[in-house]
């Protein structure tokens, strides 16, 4: 009888030297549960359907309500993935998943759809985390990319510095102690009454307004790269709250251009120190965060001003999206990564 893990290692071994195949990868870590289709670096398909309509009445995402919209969505949306590529099952090598980090039963969907089909299929599965797909994003927009490089990598739930030297090898030069810095535009936003996903509706509020407000920085001149967005996203509700207090009037446009500067600025202040320690030349820009557009035209001049490169996935592939999985499976098969067993569980607190 045929083993299923033997065989998949066997196939991924035959894949290793070679860039012209199929790979199939699911994502559904949060409230997007997203298909893609892809060719090494190259983006073939790439279906997202984002359930932001579904969780914004109640402020954030509801796991539970993700999960089953999510099982509800996967299967039909696989076969859009293959018709948008033009091509079929059959004509895939691999089959890639988000295992980790994320929300439990959001996760589940994904690893439990992608083993039965890799099983039925009998194709090599790749287990890929989120992060790690975050950074990959780069490798689309920027084909010719190759490590090491350094990855601002700021989302929803996550927040670091990396030295990126493989898939396999990404060091944490610097991570937030507390809040993800997403989780802290999510939060400025419902301060001033604006719906959910905060980030967005921040950056619109902020349009002509002006930083007035002198919001504090946390961690200055420590020797690590670290954040804290605990203590920024505290000054504003208190900023706020107490212009509130006494009645004075204030204009949000201002409290929401005063959070986006410090929160960006932070940002880059920390990644260009971490190239001159490094004497690493090229930073990449990953994460839901990455849309932000102060966020890239903040780290382009700094990039400009202090000769390092600065490589910006467009905003589609910033936030979470199938396709920067399947690319990070296929630089990881080209790594030789092992092929994942059937037993792969979702790891809702995955780490790098
Ligand atoms: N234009 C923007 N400006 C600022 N923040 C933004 C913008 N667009 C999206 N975001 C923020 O990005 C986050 C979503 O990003 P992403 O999808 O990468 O996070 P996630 O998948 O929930 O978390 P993680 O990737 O850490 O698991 C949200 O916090 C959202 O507010
Ligand atoms: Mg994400």
């Amino acid at each position: 009888m045929k083993n299923y893990l033997t065989d998949s290692r066997e196939k991924l071994s035959s894949l290793r030297s070679l860039n012209d195949f199929y790979i199939l990868s699911f994502e559904s870590s949060c409230d997007e549960t997203a298909v893609a289709v892809t060719k090494g670096r190259e983006i073939v398909s790439n279906i997202i359907s984002s359930q932001i309509e579904i969780h914004k009445r109640f402020g954030g995402v509801v796991p539970e309500i993700a999960s089953r919209n999510h099982a509800l969505q996967i299967d039909h949306l696989t076969r859009e993935a293959l018709d948008a590529a033009g091509i079929e099952l059959k004509d895939v090598s691999a089959v890639a998943v988000t295992y980790g980090a994320g929300l439990l039963g959001a996760l589940l969907v994904g690893v439990s759809y992608a083993k039965a089909l890799a099983y039925a299929a009998d194709l090599p599965l790749i287990a890929v985390n989120h992060i790690k797909g975050h950074v990959a994003a780069n490798f689309i927009s920027a084909p010719e990319l190759e490590p090491p490089f350094i990855a601002l990598l700021a989302s929803g739930g996550h927040t670091y510095i990396l030295s990126v030297k493989s898939m396999s090898d990404m060091e944490i030069l610097g991570a937030t102690l507390d809040d993800a810095v997403g989780e802290a535009f999510d939060k400025a936003a419902r301060v001033l009454g604006l719906p959910y996903p905060g980030g967005p509706e921040i950056e619109r509020a902020a349009k002509g307004g002006k930083p007035v407000y002198k919001l504090p920085r946390a961690l200055k001149g420590e020797k690590r790269l670290d954040f804290s967005f605990s203590g920024l996203k505290t000054a504003l509700i208190n900023t706020v709250h107490g212009m509130r207090q006494r009645g004075e009037e204030f204009s949000p446009a201002d409290v929401a251009c005063s959070f986006q500067t410090e929160a960006v600025g932070v940002l880059v202040d920390n990644t260009a120190e971490a190239v001159r320690r490094t004497g690493i030349k090229t930073v990449a820009l990953a994460g839901g965060v990455g849309a932000n557009t102060l966020l890239r035209e903040t780290l382009s001049a700094r990039g400009e001003k202090e000769g390092f490169k600065v490589l910006l996935p467009p905003k589609k592939l910033c936030t979470d999206n199938a396709a920067m999985i399947g690319v990070a499976a296929y630089e990881m098969i080209r790594e030789g990564v092992s092929p994942a067993p059937l037993s792969l569980d979702a790891d809702p607190s995955l780490e790098l």
